[in-house]
């Protein structure tokens, strides 16, 4: 029963990361709230109720840790927390509408009343609650997919970035579990996406970019090795950005030439890197090197006679556009889905193919009518 419950569990999770991008009526946020719905409905016919809540960090059904204990606590129940709450009683006759209005109520900022419906209650279940003061919702849903992944990859840079010999099985590794939950379930890794960390800013965008560059490569029929190492050329594409002073990179204000110049090496500064590695396969370095160079010529690093762009580079780069839209920096704040697809519809053709544009909107992020990008008239090119 408990792993039932953890599915149902973690099923809605996932519902409540992706109601904020893809709005209630998308059809994998529909799915996981009928997904969890069914399997409370199982567990509730036999058990009539269940309580689960924290007990020093760790999410518990009676005395037992829930399977997957650390991603529940560090998402559902650090939202509940910020409810200071730390466990729901769930009765048997819990409908998906009674689930839906309690993600709509766990994904809101504002303050409201706590939640209560017939069937869902949340209390104060267990003791030893964490100070969670300085937890914000951004911080949650960075724990739900990839997130996993970040602490793995700052050591793999830093060592990498000393020159030491770092284990580029363990990232191939990391990319290959990226590809797997972005083909296993394309839009589960989308929540990710809306992420507004300035701290952290390099390494969510780049979990970000290849969970998307990987949805975007299985989407046009890659798969396999190549898949894997496409996926690892995403995570290794701005690698390069570790060489320039953080406040360089996050300048509020406008960069002097000299600076621009700089930031702007980033990716062949990147590619002389991971031309020293063994084993990373080669279009990790083709796609740092070409991720800021457009279709039709421009972009950098310049070169002085025209380049055909890597297929793997431009998948990288649709998915790097995208993400870095829809992300806050100092300079700028995150547009929204539809806004950062109208911007990238203007840069179609020049920047980026438009055929694989399409897919991405179609494919990954999702075509509803209400988003549908209007195709437009004057190109313009998107500065990232
Ligand atoms: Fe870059
Ligand atoms: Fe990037």
């Amino acid at each position: 029963m408990i792993q039932i419950l953890d599915n149902a569990l973690t099923s809605l999770q996932a519902g409540v990361c992706a109601l904020e991008l893809y709005g209630e009526d998308h059809p994998f946020v529909k799915k996981q709230f009928s997904t969890s719905a069914e399997l409370l409905a199982d567990i509730l016919a036999r058990a009539g109720e269940v309580r689960v809540g924290l007990l020093d960090d760790r999410v518990m059904l009676s005395d037992e840790a829930m399977p997957s204990s650390a991603e529940l606590e560090r998402t559902l129940f650090t939202w509940l927390r910020n409810h200071e709450v730390d466990g729901i009683v769930l009765r048997a006759g819990v409908t998906e509408k009674e689930l839906r209005d309690f993600a709509a109520f766990l994904s809101s900022r504002e303050e409201q009343p706590l939640f209560k419906s017939r069937h869902i209650s949340l209390a104060v279940i267990a003791c030893g609650q964490p100070d969670t003061s300085d937890r914000r919702f951004e911080d949650v849903e960075l724990a739900h997919v990839g997130a996993k992944h970040m602490p793995g990859l700052h050591s793999l840079w830093d060592r990498m970035l000393q020159g030491q010999e770092s284990d580029d099985a363990h990232l191939m590794g990391i990319a290959a579990d990226l590809a797997h939950a972005a083909t296993e379930s394309r839009s589960a890794m989308l929540p990710l996406a809306s992420l507004k960390r300035h701290d952290e800013y390099t390494f969510v965008h780049t979990i970000n970019v290849a969970m998307l560059a990987s949805a975007l490569a299985e989407a046009v029929g890659v798969s396999g090795q190549t898949l894997h190492d496409i996926t690892t050329a995403a995570l290794m594409h701005d690698i390069g950005k570790q060489l320039i002073p953080q406040g360089m990179l996050n300048k509020a204000g406008k960069l002097t030439k000299e600076e621009f110049r700089l930031v702007q090496s980033h990716p062949s500064l990147g590619a002389n890197l991971l031309l020293a590695r063994k084993d990373l396969p080669d279009i990790a370095t083709i796609v740092t090197y070409e991720h800021h160079m457009q279709l039709a010529g421009g972009g950098y690093p310049v070169l002085s006679r025209p380049r055909k762009i890597h297929f793997a580079s431009q998948i990288v780069q649709v998915a790097d556009i995208f993400d870095a839209l829809r992300t806050d920096r100092p300079y700028r704040a995150a547009m929204t889905r539809n806004e950062a697809l109208e911007v990238m519809s203007r840069s179609a053709g020049p920047s980026f193919d438009p055929a694989l544009f399409d897919v991405f909107i179609d494919r990954v992020v999702g075509r509803t009518e209400e988003n549908t990008v209007e195709p437009a008239d004057e190109p313009q090119l998107v500065a990232v």
